[in-house]
C-alpha cells in the first residue's frame, strides 16, 4: 500500500525530531499503522539555517500555505508553535479535509473548542498528544486508559524546562537565568521562554488536561497561574528541612461546588514519588475513582521524547483513515454533545495548606500578634520554625506549615499581617498538596 503523505509545518527542535523518527524506525512504525508514513513537504521560515534532520526528499518551502495546500498532503503536521498563523493554518487544512497532528499547547487551549467544532463538521482528526508532557502519553491514558473512572483530581509537574530550572537550582546551587540559557540551548523552551518560568506553558496543558479529566470546554482563562520566579534558595532549603520539595505543579480537582484549575509552586512531601522528579522530566498523577492514584512519568521536552508523541498520533490517524468519523475517540474525550457546564471555581474559594515564610523584628509579643491574626481568620498552625534572630538586623525569620484553609480566609490574614509595623518584608506564601488521596 502506499505510504501516507504528510506535510510539516515547522522544522525547528520538534519538526527535525520527527523526521529523524519517522526516518529511524520507518519499518517498525510502518508494522503498526498497517502503511508507511513520508514526510513529502515542509516548511520553514529560513531555509538556509542548517537542520539536524535528513531532508533529502523532502520539498521545502518558505510558505506554509503551500504545504497545506499540497494536493499529495494528507495529513498536515503544525510544529511551528505560536497561535497565529498555526491557528489559520490548522483551520484551513481542516476546511480542505485533512487530518491534522499539532504539538502546539497554546494553539489547543486557546482555540482547541472552534478547532474541535470545526474538525468534528468535516470528519477529520485532530491530535495533540505531544502538546502535554512531552513524550508521556498521557492524554491517550485519561481519554482512553481511564474511561471507565470518574476523575478526582489530575497533578502533574507539566513544564520540563522549569522543573529543569528548580533542580538545578535545588541540587547545584546554580542561578536561575544560567539554567534558563541552558534549557534553551538544550531545546526544551518555548519561543518566549516566559512561559515556562511564569506557568503560561503549564496553564496551556492543564487546560487541556482538565477538559479531557472532566468532560469540560477548555477555559484557559479561568486558569489561576503563578510561576517560579519568586522562589528563593532559602524557601527551598527551609522546606527540604520541613520534609518537603518546592514543585510547580499544575492542579486540576474537582470540588463540590465546581473545578478548581491552578498552577503555582507548591510544597509536596518528600515522600511522594512525583516530588522526586527532577531535571526536564514530567510526571502527571491521576486519582481516578475506581483505579486509585495513577502516576506517569517520562521526559517533558527535547526533540526526539516529543518526537515519539507526535509520531504516536501519526500511528493513530493512520489506522483511523477508514474508520467511520462518528465512530473515532472524541477530541476532548467526552462526546461533543455530553460536556459539562460546571464552574471553574475562583481562586478564593480554593482550600489547601499553606507554606508562610515572614521575617519580623526580634521583639517579644510578634508571635502572639502573628498567631492572633491567623486564628481571627481560623487559620491553624501545623508546624512552626524560627531560626535565630540575625543579631545585626535584629530580626527573626519564621517559618509556619499551616492546617487546610480557604485561600480568600488566607489572602485576608496576609493582608493584616503585612499591615503589623514589626513585620519587616512582605509574606512568603507557598500551597502545600499532600497529594496522598
Ligand atoms: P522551534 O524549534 O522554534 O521550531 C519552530 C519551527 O517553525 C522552525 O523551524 C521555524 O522556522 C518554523 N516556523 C515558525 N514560524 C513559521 C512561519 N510563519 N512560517 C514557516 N515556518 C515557521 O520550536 P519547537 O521547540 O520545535 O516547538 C514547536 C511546537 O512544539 C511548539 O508549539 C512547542 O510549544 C511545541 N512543543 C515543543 C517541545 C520542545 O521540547 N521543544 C515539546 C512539546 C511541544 P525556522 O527554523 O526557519 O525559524
Ligand atoms: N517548553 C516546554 C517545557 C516544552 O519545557 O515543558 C514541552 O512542552
Amino acid at each position: 500500500m502506499n505510504p501516507v503523505k504528510i506535510g510539516l509545518l515547522g522544522l525547528g527542535t520538534v519538526g527535525c525530531g520527527t523526521v529523524a523518527v519517522l526516518g529511524r524506525n520507518a519499518d517498525e512504525i510502518a508494522r503498526r499503522a498497517g502503511r508507511g508514513i513520508r514526510v513529502v513537504t515542509a516548511a520553514a521560515r529560513d531555509l538556509s539555517r542548517p537542520r539536524a534532520c535528513d531532508l533529502e526528499d523532502v520539498r521545502l518551502t518558505t510558505n506554509p500555505v503551500e504545504v497545506v495546500d499540497d494536493p499529495e498532503v494528507e495529513v498536515v503536521v503544525e510544529l511551528m508553535g505560536g497561535t497565529e498563523p498555526a491557528r489559520e493554518l490548522v483551520l484551513r487544512a481542516i476546511a480542505a479535509g485533512k487530518h491534522v497532528v499539532t504539538a502546539n499547547k497554546a494553539l489547543v487551549a486557546l482555540h482547541g473548542n472552534e478547532i474541535f467544532a470545526r474538525a468534528h463538521e468535516r470528519g477529520v482528526m485532530v491530535a495533540f498528544e505531544a502538546a502535554v508532557a512531552g513524550g508521556i502519553p498521557i492524554i491517550k491514558a485519561l481519554r482512553e486508559g481511564l474511561a471507565g473512572n470518574r476523575i478526582d483530581w489530575v497533578a502533574g509537574i507539566i513544564n520540563g524546562t522549569g522543573n529543569f530550572i528548580l533542580t538545578e537550582m535545588r541540587d547545584h546551587g546554580r542561578d536561575f537565568a544560567d539554567v534558563l540559557a541552558e534549557a534553551q540551548s538544550l531545546g526544551y523552551a518555548e519561543a518566549d521562554p516566559t512561559f515556562d518560568v511564569e506557568g503560561i506553558d503549564a496553564a496551556h496543558k492543564l487546560c487541556i488536561l482538565a477538559a479531557i479529566a472532566f468532560g469540560i470546554p477548555l477555559q484557559f482563562d479561568r486558569i489561576h497561574i503563578e510561576g517560579i520566579s519568586r522562589i528563593t534558595r532559602e524557601d527551598v532549603a527551609f522546606a527540604s528541612e520541613l520534609g518537603y520539595r518546592i514543585k510547580h505543579l499544575g492542579i486540576a480537582r474537582r470540588a463540590e461546588a465546581g473545578f478548581e484549575l491552578r498552577v503555582h509552586p507548591t510544597l509536596i512531601p518528600e515522600r511522594r514519588l512525583i516530588a522526586n522528579v527532577d531535571g526536564v522530566m514530567n510526571a502527571v498523577l491521576v486519582h481516578g475513582d475506581a483505579v486509585g492514584p495513577t502516576l506517569y512519568y517520562g521526559a517533558g521536552a527535547g526533540a526526539e521524547a516529543t518526537a515519539s508523541a507526535v509520531v504516536a498520533d501519526l500511528v493513530d490517524v493512520v489506522r483511523a483513515l477508514t474508520a467511520d468519523p462518528e465512530n473515532r475517540v472524541p477530541h476532548l474525550a467526552f462526546q461533543p454533545g455530553a460536556l459539562s457546564d460546571q464552574p471553574i471555581l475562583p481562586m478564593t474559594e480554593v482550600r489547601t495548606s499553606f507554606y508562610l515564610r515572614l521575617r519580623a523584628c526580634d521583639r517579644p509579643g510578634v508571635l502572639a500578634d502573628i498567631t492572633r491574626i491567623l486564628g481571627q481568620h481560623s487559620i491553624s498552625i501545623e508546624a512552626i520554625l524560627q531560626r535565630e534572630p540575625d543579631p545585626e538586623r535584629g530580626e527573626a525569620t519564621i517559618i509556619m506549615l499551616t492546617h487546610e484553609v480557604r485561600e480568600g480566609d488566607m489572602q485576608a490574614a496576609i493582608a493584616q499581617l503585612e499591615a503589623l509595623q514589626h513585620l519587616t518584608s512582605p509574606v512568603t506564601r507557598i500551597r502545600m498538596e499532600a497529594l496522598g488521596r
